[in-house]
Formats: C-alpha cells, sequence, structure tokens
C-alpha cells in the first residue's frame, strides 16, 4: 500500500492522495445511499451503508485511502450525551458536561458499545482493493471535550475555556475519561481492520500556544505512546488544526502530521520535515476553480519534491464542490510535477 509506505517515510513511486471528508454530500452517490439510512446516525450505525459510502471515494475518485464513514461524536454519543444532528445547525447534544457532577454521569466504556464502527471496518477490509488503505479515525480529547461542555458547534467555546481557567481539575478530569476511551477505541479499529489512524482536532486554534500544549497536545501524545507500544505497525496521523503559528512546538510519538492550510507546505517542511512525514494541505475552496486548483497542487507538491508526503486538503470536502474538480486533483497529483 502507498499510502503506509508514505506514512513510514519510505520511498513510493508517486505521491499518494486522499481527502478529508471525501465521502460526503458533494457526491450524488452519497446523497442516495444516506437517503436510505432514516438520517445522519442511522448511517454512521448501519455497517451496510457506512461501508458502501466509505468505498464511494475510491470508485468514484481513485484516492489511495478510504476513510472509516462515521463520525467523531459516536464517542460522546454512546458515553450517554443524547445526540442530534439538525438540518442547517450540525451536531446538538441532550446533555452537557459543566461541573464534576455531570462527569459522574457519563456513562463508561463507551468503546464496547460501538460495534457497528469495528463492524464497518471489518466489512470495508475485506471489499476494499488489496493496494487502498484504510484508515480509522477519532476526535481528539480537546475538540470533543469542547462539544460535550458547550453542547454543539460554537465560535466563542466561553463554556470550554472558562472551565480550562477557572476549574481546571475538572477539564483535566473530563480529558482523561476521553484518553482512556479513545485508546481503547483506536485500538479496537485497529484489531478490526484499520491499517491507520487518525486523531482529528478540529478546535486546536482556538487555544493559546501553552494552553493547548498543556490540555489539547498531552493527552495526544498519551494516545500515540499507547498506540505505538500497542500497534507498532500501525502508522498515526495527527491533525490540529490552527496551530501554524506554534508547529516548531510539536514533537510526539507518531508518524504523520497533517497540515492545514493555513501555513505553506514549504514553512512546514522546513520546521517539522525531518521530524514527522507531512500530510497536506490544499484550501478546499481552490476546487470550486479548476484552475485556482490545479495552481495550488502544483505548488504544495513542488514544495514537497524529494520528500516522502500524502497530499490532501488542508480540511474537509466542502458539501457544494464539483466532483470533475476531485477526480482531475487526483490525476494531478498521481502524475507529479516532473
Ligand atoms: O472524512 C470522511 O469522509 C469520513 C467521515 C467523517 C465525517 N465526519 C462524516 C460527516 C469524519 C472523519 C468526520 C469528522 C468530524 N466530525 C470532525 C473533524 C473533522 C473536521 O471537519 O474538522 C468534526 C468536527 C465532526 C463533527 C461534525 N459532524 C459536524 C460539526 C457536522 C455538521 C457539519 C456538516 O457538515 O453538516 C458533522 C456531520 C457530518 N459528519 C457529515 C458527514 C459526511 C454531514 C452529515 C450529512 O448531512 O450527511
Amino acid at each position: 500500500m502507498i499510502f503506509i509506505d508514505a506514512c513510514w517515510g519510505r520511498a513510493t513511486p508517486r505521491t499518494p492522495v486522499w481527502f478529508m471528508r471525501q465521502a460526503g454530500r458533494y457526491l450524488s452517490e452519497y446523497r442516495a445511499t444516506r437517503a436510505r439510512a432514516k438520517d445522519f446516525l442511522g448511517l454512521c450505525k448501519n455497517p451496510e451503508l457506512a461501508c458502501e459510502v466509505t468505498l464511494q471515494p475510491i470508485d468514484i475518485l481513485d484516492v489511495d485511502a478510504a476513510i472509516l464513514f462515521s463520525d467523531i461524536l459516536v464517542i460522546p454519543l454512546e458515553m450517554g450525551l443524547g445526540l442530534g444532528f439538525y438540518e442547517g445547525e450540525g451536531p446538538r447534544f441532550a446533555q452537557t458536561v459543566r461541573s464534576e457532577s455531570d462527569l459522574s454521569r457519563l456513562q463508561p466504556r463507551a468503546f464496547e458499545r460501538t460495534n457497528y464502527v469495528y463492524e464497518t471496518l471489518t466489512k470495508t477490509r475485506a471489499k476494499l482493493p488489496q493496494d487502498k488503505a484504510l484508515i480509522g479515525f477519532c476526535g481528539a480529547p480537546w475538540t470533543l471535550a469542547t462539544y460535550m461542555i458547550e453542547g454543539e458547534s460554537s465560535k466563542q467555546f466561553a463554556h470550554s475555556k472558562r472551565m480550562l481557567y477557572a476549574n481546571p481539575s475538572t477539564l483535566k478530569k473530563l480529558l482523561a475519561i476521553l484518553c482512556e476511551e479513545l485508546k481503547n477505541y483506536l485500538s479496537m479499529q485497529a484489531s478490526a481492520g484499520a491499517n491507520a489512524l487518525m486523531i482529528f482536532d478540529s478546535w486546536a486554534g482556538a487555544l493559546s500556544p501553552a494552553a493547548y500544549l498543556e490540555f489539547g497536545w498531552q493527552p495526544i501524545c498519551e494516545i500515540a505512546d499507547f498506540l505505538r507500544t500497542k500497534h507498532p505497525e500501525i502508522p498515526l496521523i495527527v491533525f490540529p488544526k490552527g496551530v501554524g503559528g506554534f508547529l516548531e512546538m510539536l514533537n510526539g510519538n507518531f508518524a504523520v502530521l497533517g497540515i492545514d492550510w493555513g501555513v505553506s507546505m514549504a514553512k512546514a517542511r522546513n520546521l517539522l520535515g525531518e521530524r514527522f512525514v507531512l500530510q497536506g494541505n490544499l484550501e478546499p475552496a481552490t476546487l470550486y476553480d479548476a484552475n485556482a486548483m490545479e495552481q495550488g497542487a502544483r505548488e504544495i507538491l513542488r514544495a514537497m519534491s524529494g520528500q516522502p508526503f500524502i497530499f490532501n486538503l488542508g480540511h474537509g470536502m466542502l458539501p457544494d464542490l464539483p466532483r470533475e474538480n476531485a477526480q482531475r486533483l487526483v490525476e494531478i497529483v498521481h502524475r507529479g510535477i516532473a
């Protein structure tokens, strides 16, 4: 699998490519499968349909890796918070976690109630071509904590930051609980057939560097250390979004660092090219225009030439991007810049 070779820094015949949120509403095939499930969570919980959606970008785009179709919020859901996804609004929890007594109500061992995730992985691995990798994933403790504390998507993170500064020991307890869940959850995903694992820290950039290193990065390093010992053959990708201002401070026991579109790949390579294999980072909105996309892709490929590298977008695929451009982008990366 050239994707796995690249993760370990081994030479590959061409640059592997896949896209965050590569399964989703920009594909009519996704919308058709989703219509057969009751709703988005029904799709995540149905291994047959989730497997179908996981495989669609492989068939349609010819990307080098499939990513499990699920959501980072299934872990808080299975901790008993009651999750709904509402049209035009995004996710919302029925219960929030804002005090020590809220912590004591969290149901332990959520990772034992996500059999639908492990089944989806096993089914998908069995159907995937041998040369395509399967990526399992979870949300980082800090990002999951923000959803659990706020109860929904947030711009200011007022409740989460109040807890961080006014009540840090409560936040640390919540992060420790999540850390234990996620170690087990990712380990079970590896055992179920994932060839690589990824941690999404979508709200890393909401914190100051010092606060992030203590409350966001430390728990990720703990999960990485655990996985390195338990599954040394499985590469881990970490994607902390919005940390361009302090990239050089990121150290950890994992293979690949995902770079978001807020930093140039040239800068990321200078600062971290020796420490990690890098993945990134085309601004997803360039896919609105074929020329902007091609120019952006070539710049990234030039900046990374001669270095093991995984091409990706700098954040998730947008729901209204033209699929033709996504297909064309895979061709551009596979052809290379020579
Ligand atoms: O990348 C993939 O194709 C795999 C599947 C995947 C989804 N969500 C499917 C999804 C992955 C890896 C995620 C991760 C995720 N989920 C993150 C981290 C990555 C990031 O984007 O920063 C976050 C923050 C979430 C939480 C979440 N899920 C939100 C805020 C929303 C609503 C926003 C939206 O786009 O509607 C979701 C829903 C969601 N997760 C959809 C998909 C395809 C859209 C649901 C639909 O209407 O079909």
